[in-house]
């Protein structure tokens, strides 16, 4: 290992970017990760840590800039641990995200004839987020501070505004903050598990506009609820559905298991494709709902359907996937281990107007093993799990019941090429499309089709 100074200042050449969406610079060959640096940058960084196999630093300034590098937009993009990427133009975003899927599945996978096409982007790359859960506490002196948290950290950042998410949700951000000190609600305190309010969780229902908004609570019931309900619904009819959420756990787990409505629906509804949906607030939703469509698009033109296929779709939330490919196929399957989405998919289901469908409340693991055992035979099976990928029994399964294809959708593609690899004797990755469903952040969405080799 080389000499590397901690606290020592340097000057190096920036020569690549992380996944994490850090700057590499290397002193002989020890890399030393930099975020906010760009690749060919040369850039002045402070040594802040050095870790035997590598370090990290802190830019202290660009002497040199990428023609890559913009200006952030946002007033708090230095501080918040929201978005990592703002700096970066946005075409460059989008071939960064390629990039890391090529290193994932032609490098380290070894699937080097795999096509991976353009990651799929958007027209106007902000106020997306249709969803917004925003921690809540307090200063020292008892100013109540709504935001996001510090990179690496629980520290809140107050915040009036916040460029991913819809205006709307900035609105009703700022008038509960108001509300919340006028009225003396005391807020969560972390570390002593202490205090009533612990986040605001806003929904949006994007294409009717609807909003659902949730207390949630370090106790039973939200106070002056009356008060608050009425100047909420006054200020913002969009406004048709208020909960509290119980969650009284010590616990990095944003929402509990258990809400009660205080105002309006138990539900919000938005349209995806002109499929008409109900989204209960324990439900998943897909948070960007404009690159959703071309996702499940992408989906439904992968599985490749005639009208005469058993289709099962695995983690299938309020069914969004399975009711996109309801009318092409004989009949689709769907599981998914909230109970309550799984009722909001039978709605959905109903309400849309198809009978050929069966939605299952479960662990995929284990209700795709019931299937295997009733002799059900799909032809196409479509997955979409969340971020720790399948379980490897669920994988077992799925290569007994060896459908033609699969559609693999995916929001962290490490654990998708893991699952896959696991599939490679059988099948054979035909083609991967990354959708960027989350600019300025460094998460990547990728869908995989898999044909039976
Ligand atoms: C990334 S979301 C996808 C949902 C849906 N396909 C969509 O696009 O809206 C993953 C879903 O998997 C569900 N889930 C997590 N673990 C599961 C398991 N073991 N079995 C079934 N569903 C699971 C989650 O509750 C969540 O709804």
């Amino acid at each position: 290992m080389p000499i590397v100074e901690k606290n020592e200042t340097y000057i190096g050449r920036v020569v690549d970017l992380t996944h994490e969406g850090h700057g590499v610079v290397k002193i002989d060959r020890y890399p030393i990760f930099v975020p906010q640096a760009l690749t060919d940058e040369t850039i002045r960084y402070k040594v802040i840590k050095v870790n035997k196999k590598y370090g990290f630093g802190k830019l202290v300034d660009v002497i040199e800039e990428s023609e890559n590098r913009v200006t952030p937009p946002c007033d708090y993009y230095q501080k918040c641990g929201g978005c990592q990427l703002q700096h970066l133009s946005y075409e460059a975003q989008l071939e960064m995200k390629r990039e890391q899927v090529v290193n994932l599945f032609h490098r380290k996978g070894k699937m080097t004839d795999v096509p991976i096409h353009p990651t799929v982007g958007m027209a106007e790359p902000w106020h997306y987020r249709n969803k917004t859960q925003i921690p809540v506490g307090a200063t020292k002196e008892g100013a109540v501070q709504m935001g996001f948290y510090r990179q690496r950290s629980h520290d809140i950042i107050d915040m009036d505004e916040c460029l991913i998410q819809d205006d709307i949700q900035n609105q009703i951000m700022r008038e509960i903050k108001q509300l919340v000190q006028q009225y003396g609600i005391s807020t969560y305190n972390e570390q002593r598990h202490q205090g009533l309010l612990r986040h605001i969780v806003i929904r949006l229902g994007h294409f009717t506009n609807e909003v659902m908004v949730i207390f949630v609570v370090n106790g039973k019931k939200l106070p002056h609820a009356d008060a608050i309900v009425e100047t909420l619904t006054q200020t913002f009819p969009a406004i048709k559905s208020i909960k509290v959420n119980v969650h009284r756990e010590k616990s990095n787990v944003i929402m509990g298991t258990t809400s009660h409505t205080l105002y309006g629906k138990d539900y919000i509804e938005d349209t995806l494709n002109d499929i008409h949906f109900e989204i209960s607030d324990l439900s998943f939703y897909q948070i960007n709902v404009t690159q959703t469509q071309k996702l499940y698009n992408i989906a439904v033109d992968y599985a490749q359907l005639t009208g005469n296929e058993v289709v099962l779709d695995a983690y299938c939330g309020i069914g969004t996937i399975a009711l996109s490919m309801t009318d092409k196929a004989k009949h689709v399957y769907g599981v998914e281990v909230v109970p309550e989405a799984i009722e909001d998919a039978k709605r959905n289901a109903e309400n849309n107007g198809y009978d050929n469908t069966t939605f299952v409340a479960g662990p995929a693991e284990k209700v795709i093993l019931d299937w295997q055992r009733a002799g059900i035979q799909p032809d196409v099976v479509t997955v979409d799990p969340p971020r720790k990928g399948c379980d490897p029994t669920f994988i077992e399964t799925l290569k007994a019941l060896a459908p033609e294809r699969i559609v693999y959708v995916s929001c962290n593609p490490s654990t998708q090429l893991r699952d896959i690899q696991l599939l490679e004797d059988q099948y054979r990755v035909v083609e991967i499309t990354p959708v960027d469903m989350f600019p300025h952040t460094t998460h990547v969405e990728t869908v995989a089709l898999l044909e039976r080799r």
